[in-house]
């Protein structure tokens, strides 16, 4: 005789989505004992080992497996994250909050330029004595150094005019979750050479991918960072290229990443921008001659029309809500493994 429960039955026919850890040992309680980071500073991908950036990825993913997991709620446990902004954000300032609450802890929003009331030394020290970590969002490298300086606790970038670290990791994330590799994929960046392609070109670099950017000519990346990324290339075996032909830099590639013509504190450059950058769009045809299954990628804020199309930021090809998803997952694996 079947003995079928009413329960039994339901969780059947309505299968929860909800992710269980499983009994005993929590499948991620690692994270807590993992030191490699502990204490350290992100405040660029330049700065990260090759086994510091897997180290977080792998992180990443197990927290964004492990989602429902109570565990996750200890690891920031009783913590509290200053968040400074002098730029607007959307993803950065409610994944950074939300990965804090996830984690047990909390985060205190500020906004406004950072050393305008009293030197950036003095508020980190201040913070210092009171918080767990400070993220930052800043127009000058520099501010976040500096307050990297004067803090002992972890100094988070979240996004300079120099590096979005934390975007270039859920990147990599996602590229991780698409294409199972890093080594020997080609990614192409079609636009300016700032602060997401300077992020994307080092962390390429560093995991033998190999890096195509095609950019107007006057919007190359610093010759610095670029430099520095040639040298990581040569110990990894990653080609670079820079190029201002896009169709150039698409061959072969798996991945076609795109960012704003346009970025936070560059609005009085807008007209020769958009002169500038006219045929550098990611619109469908483009994407065609990169190879058949390449994935489009953007960090967002999108201009839609401008730097890329509705059809590839709608199309099959996207997974630029997948990027945005996964600032959580990666946000969460930097503040478990640093604060
Ligand atoms: N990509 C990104 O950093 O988005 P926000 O500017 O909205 O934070
Ligand atoms: N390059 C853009 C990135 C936004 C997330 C900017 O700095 O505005």
């Amino acid at each position: 005789m079947t003995n079928h429960s009413s329960t039994q039955f339901k969780s059947k026919s309505m299968p929860s989505q909800r992710m269980v850890a499983p009994r005993g040992r929590s499948p991620i309680t690692y994270i807590m004992y993992e030191d490699a980071l502990r204490g350290k500073d992100i405040t660029g991908i330049e700065h990260l080992s090759k086994e510091e950036l897997m180290l977080i990825l792998k992180v990443a993913a197990d927290l964004k497996l492990n989602k429902f997991d109570e565990t996750q709620t200890q690891f920031a446990k009783g913590q509290t994250l200053a968040m400074l902004f002098e730029k607007p954000s959307l993803r950065t300032r409610v994944t950074f909050e939300a990965a804090m609450t996830q984690l047990g802890g909390n985060a205190i929003y500020l906004e406004g330029p950072v050393g305008a009331r009293e030197t950036v030394g003095d508020v980190a020290k201040n913070l210092d004595r009171w918080l767990d970590g400070i993220m930052a969002r800043t127009f000058e490298h520099k501010t976040v150094l500096e307050l990297a300086a004067y803090a002992n606790i972890p100094v988070i970038n979240g996004l300079c005019n120099r590096e979005h670290p934390c975007q270039a990791l859920a990147d990599f994330q996602t590229i991780m979750e698409n294409k199972g590799e890093l080594a020997g994929l080609k990614l192409a960046y079609i636009g300016d050479g700032f602060n997401i392609a300077n992020s994307l070109m080092l962390f390429a670099s560093k995991v033998a991918m190999d890096f195509s950017i095609a950019c107007p000519p006057g919007y190359e990346p610093s010759q610095e960072i670029w430099q520095t990324s040639l040298e990581f290339a040569k110990e990894s075996g990653a080609t670079m290229q820079l190029t201002h032909d896009p169709a150039e830099a698409v061959i072969g590639a798996d991945i076609v990443y795109t960012d704003t013509w346009i970025s936070m504190g560059q609005e009085k450059e807008s007209q020769e921008r958009l002169a500038a950058f006219s045929g550098f769009q990611l619109n469908s045809q483009l994407l065609a001659k990169a190879k058949p299954d390449a994935i489009a990628m953007h960090d967002l804020p999108a201009h839609r029309g401008y730097e890329i199309t509705d059809e590839v930021m709608d199309g099959p090809q996207s997974v630029i809500f997948d990027q945005a998803e996964n600032r959580l997952h990666a946000q969460k694996a930097v503040i478990a493994l640093t604060l």
